[in-house]
């Protein structure tokens, strides 16, 4: 094993320098550990028959954390590590609303900073999840929207104390308000927190000092907290592979177990994921609380968070050029860089360097470290490392750091699955060793190639050996290929004002060499380009050329080192990943024919340049930014009403409910009539939903219009009807109750709802058209469908209020909504800060590169290509 471990490069975590991971408790401790091993070294709690004494320090094991967590009475149950403790606390959740509350469509809310086994478990057990962006800066949950993404469906809350990323708590007490309050679970997450944060109080550092880390109430004292997640393996310094899941009662355990009383090998109960269990990590466990006791979890938990406040607070006091991220109260730190010229990500790459391995964070980047008990004698040389990786990464900026593209990426893009699992599979076939940090990953093309097989798999005919992909590759032996591949085409920039959540446009450029291939650099550009049309009654005096603007730039470089030098890149799939924030007022992606054409568009670029003569590969592709309002807007929620009279005829009202739809979405509408007159009736309704493009430029603006679709609907003789219109399919450019508007001039989509009013005006002598108009607002003319109205001779009936009034309390499926829909752009006077629009204003580029990156969110912007005066 030693050999094993020299040959592979396992770094050896006692000195200090891994962030988390390894929570080593000591050599003693150790050693109590492999003896209890050692003794129950193939027990099976599967069987408590057989392992009674296993069972009872299981129960032990779980009776000592409900204590710790202040809730004696409750239950619990081991499971292999925190993921499985979430997973099963999620599944508990959904099995308990199904039998409750006959909830057959699971969801879950939880905070970004939420553990991502909360998606696992949920992709697992079919439940939908809303993310919900944490505050920025105190970098808790954002509780007002979490209670608005609540609804009938909704079976679990989540709170962390302390979450992964940041190491920060969430506002545990008000997401039990909200759980108590909608009657839904509330999960909170100690996997990390484990057996530091319920130490705090004892050790006098639950207040936190200078204003800064207070811990806030969290365990089972909480109002509505209902189960809570606690590694063993973490702090409680016991093996790997152990932690606990709490309930507030037995009741509600009762959900997680799975019991197939009819199988034919017997009844088959079991607590969690696992038939089989690990015994022997039981009794390492039991030995590990019995060895530490209150008073040694007490220590430990004072020299960590001592060694983590340390940290936080000379990053604070003596690094201008950090920040750290709210104020953890724990043992973990995260910190990014406020300095323009300090990219956090390479800072990251020098620690690694140095021996350091830290977690990259990707939003906002940043590193942090997670403090263990090796760490605290570390304080001083963590120090002084960091500032030394921040003089390197200043002076030598390679443009890029490398730790989250590899680490901080792991979400749901099928892209990077694939990507990752790749990398998976190497690991685990051994090709590529886990420690490795390579920049890019290159899978090589055939077996040859995966160098370090190790022995003890089979080296042929496993499934491994050929790959679909290896195969597929294998025709293509003949040509060098390029391509960029992107997590997600369409991006989707949600929310409106200053509250737009950034999105993150990544994905990897891919490069096929079928031969080792000499490559000078590999290059990413992403650009987007806003073109508007010269007023026809311009051209002829003016310049005529149409008007093109930059509206961003950004530029990757892959291959370290300088441009003259040549890098030799082996035959194979080489992946290099890429990502960029989008943020701040991006315009969407919009293009129209009229007026002779106006677009804005993003393009990524790729380019590979070679040495001499060789040709060089190139590839581009469309990215697509589309602007919405965030899904639990009010614009998905607010009912629209009018009410009119046509004198003597007809009283009629309309409603809509919600001003904003998704595209293939349904348009509802409930339409009430009740005549003045004997005799009057209504035959039918035509309804239309028309899309209004304006186009700005410098002289005005050109507007255009059309009706998108249209529809008769025959009245039946009652007094209101519900009718439908179906949107049109794919991502349109629609804008229901508003209009799309194109602002070239503030390169930008402004579609804003304005107050409507209707204005009925007979048209004919058995027809009118109520149309709309604007009472107040800027930008947009707003659409109103008209509703044109046949009087009749029949006399309306009053029949089914109550389904249509079903109808219209339907609440949108807010992920369709979000889609395909342009809106919720800010408004003019944050539109006023697009550098496109000043600089069309000043012609010219006033503000600093720096100005500019900090308000976009990393993206670059460059100035106008052309302005044409
Ligand atoms: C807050 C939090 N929750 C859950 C987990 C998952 O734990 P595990 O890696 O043991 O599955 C972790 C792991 O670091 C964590 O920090």
């Amino acid at each position: 094993m030693d050999t094993m471990d020299q040959q592979s490069g396992t770094l050896d975590y006692r000195r200090g320098k891994i962030s988390g991971a390894v929570y080593h408790g000591g050599d003693d401790l150790e050693k109590v550990i492999v003896a209890a091993y050692k003794h129950y070294c193939v027990s099976n709690p599967l069987h408590p028959s057989v392992f009674p004494a296993v069972r009872k320090m299981e129960a032990e094991i779980v009776a000592m954390c409900l204590r710790l967590y202040n809730n004696p009475n409750g239950a619990g149950t081991m499971t292999a590590g925190g993921t499985e403790s979430i997973i099963m606390a999620v599944k508990t959740y959904r099995d308990w609303a199904r039998a409750t509350k006959g909830i057959t469509e699971p969801e879950m809310i939880i905070p970004s900073s939420a553990h991502a086994a909360f998606d696992k478990g949920a992709a697992y057990l079919k439940i939908k999840v809303h993310t919900i962006p944490v505050d920025p800066v105190t970098r808790k949950a954002d509780i007002k929207r979490m209670k608005r993404a609540i609804n009938t469906n909704t079976i679990m809350l989540v709170g962390s104390t302390i979450n992964f990323p940041d190491g920060n708590q969430d506002d545990i007490v008000a997401l039990g308000v909200l759980a108590s309050k909608y009657n839904i679970g509330l999960h909170v997450d100690c996997c990390l927190g484990s057996f530091i944060v319920p130490y705090l109080e004892k050790a006098g550092l639950a207040e936190g000092s200078n204003g800064k880390y207070k811990l806030y109430p969290f365990d089972f004292r909480v109002n509505g907290v209902t189960s809570i997640s606690c590694d063993t393996h973490k702090y409680g310094f016991a093996p790997k592979g152990t932690s606990v899941v709490m309930y507030k009662n037995a009741a509600l355990r009762r959900f997680q177990y799975y019991v197939y009383p009819d199988w034919s090998g017997g009844v088959y109960a079991s607590p969690s994921l696992s038939g089989s269990r690990p015994g022997a990590l039981i009794a390492g466990t039991w030995a590990a609380m019995q060895y530490m006791g209150d008073k040694g979890y007490l220590e430990s938990c004072r020299d960590i968070v001592t060694c983590a406040r340390s940290i936080a607070d000379t990053i604070a006091s003596s690094i201008p050029e950090l920040y750290v991220l709210g104020s953890p109260p724990a043992s973990v730190v995260a910190f990014g860089s406020k300095h323009p010229k300090v990219n956090i990500l390479e800072v990251g790459d020098m620690m690694s360097k140095k021996g350091w391995h830290l977690n990259g964070l990707s939003g906002p980047p940043a590193l942090h470290i997670a403090c263990t008990r090796l760490t605290v004698t570390m304080v001083d040389t963590f120090i002084a490392d960091l500032k030394d990786a921040i003089k390197e990464a200043k002076i030598t900026p390679n443009g890029k750091g490398t730790m989250v593209a590899l680490y901080g990426l792991g979400n749901s893009s099928p892209l990077l699955c694939e990507v990752l699992s790749s990398k998976m599979h190497s690991i685990f076939n051994g090709s590529v060793s886990p420690a490795s940090r390579e920049q890019h990953i290159a899978i090589p093309l055939n077996e040859e190639e995966a160098s370090i097989q190790p022995s003890f798999l089979p080296q042929s005919g496993s499934l491994s050996s050929l790959s679909p992909t290896d195969h597929d590759m294998s025709k293509e032996k003949e040509r060098a290929r390029l391509e960029i591949i992107l997590e997600k085409e369409c991006i989707f920039l949600k929310g409106t004002g200053v509250d737009v959540e950034p999105a993150r446009l990544s994905g990897h450029v891919a490069l096929y060499l079928s031969e080792s291939t000499s490559i000078k650099e590999i290059t990413l550009q992403f650009r987007g380009k806003a073109r508007l049309p010269v007023p026809s009654h311009e051209s002829i005096s003016l310049n005529s050329a149409p008007l093109t603007f930059i509206v961003c730039n950004h530029e990757w470089s892959f291959l370290e080192g300088e441009k003259r030098h040549s890098h030799t890149l082996k035959a194979g799939r080489h992946f290099f990943p890429f990502q960029l924030q989008l943020g701040g007022s991006l315009p969407s992606t919009v293009s129209t024919t009229v007026f002779g054409g106006a677009f804005v568009a993003y393009k990524l670029r790729a380019h590979v340049s070679r040495p001499g003569l060789s040709h060089n590969l190139q590839s581009q592709i469309p990215v697509t930014i589309i602007r919405s309002f965030a899904p639990e807007a009010l614009e998905y929620q607010q009912t629209l009403e009018i009410e009119n009279t046509w004198p003597e005829k007809l009283m009629y009202s309309i409603m809509i409910p919600h001003k904003a739809w998704a595209c293939g979405d349904t348009v509802t509408a409930l339409v009430k009539f009740s005549p003045l007159l004997k005799g009057v009736g209504v035959l039918n309704i035509n309804t239309s939903i028309h899309e209004t493009v304006k186009v700005y430029t410098r002289t005005g603006h050109q507007e255009h219009n059309r009706a998108v679709a249209s529809m008769k609907h025959e009245i039946m003789p009652m007094h209101y009807r519900i009718f439908l219109t179906r949107l049109v399919q794919g991502i349109a450019h629609l804008w229901i109750g508003s209009i799309l508007s194109f602002c070239f001039f503030t390169p930008t989509v402004i579609p804003t709802l304005k107050q409507l009013s209707c204005n009925p005006s007979q048209q004919s002598s058995n027809q009118f058209v109520s149309q709309s108009s604007v009472k107040s607002g800027f930008q947009s003319r707003t659409w109103w469908p008209r509703q044109s109205i046949t009087p009749g001779n029949r006399t309306l009936q009053l029949s089914d209020y109550n389904n249509s009034q079903e109808a219209m309390q339907r609440v949108p499926d807010y992920q369709i909504a979000s889609r395909g829909f342009i809106g919720g752009v800010p408004p003019l006077t944050s539109l006023r800060d697009l550098p496109s629009y000043e600089d069309s204003q000043l012609g010219t580029r006033t503000r600093s590169d720096s100005d500019l990156a900090s308000r976009f969110a990393g993206v670059s912007l460059s100035p106008m290509a052309t302005v044409a005066e």
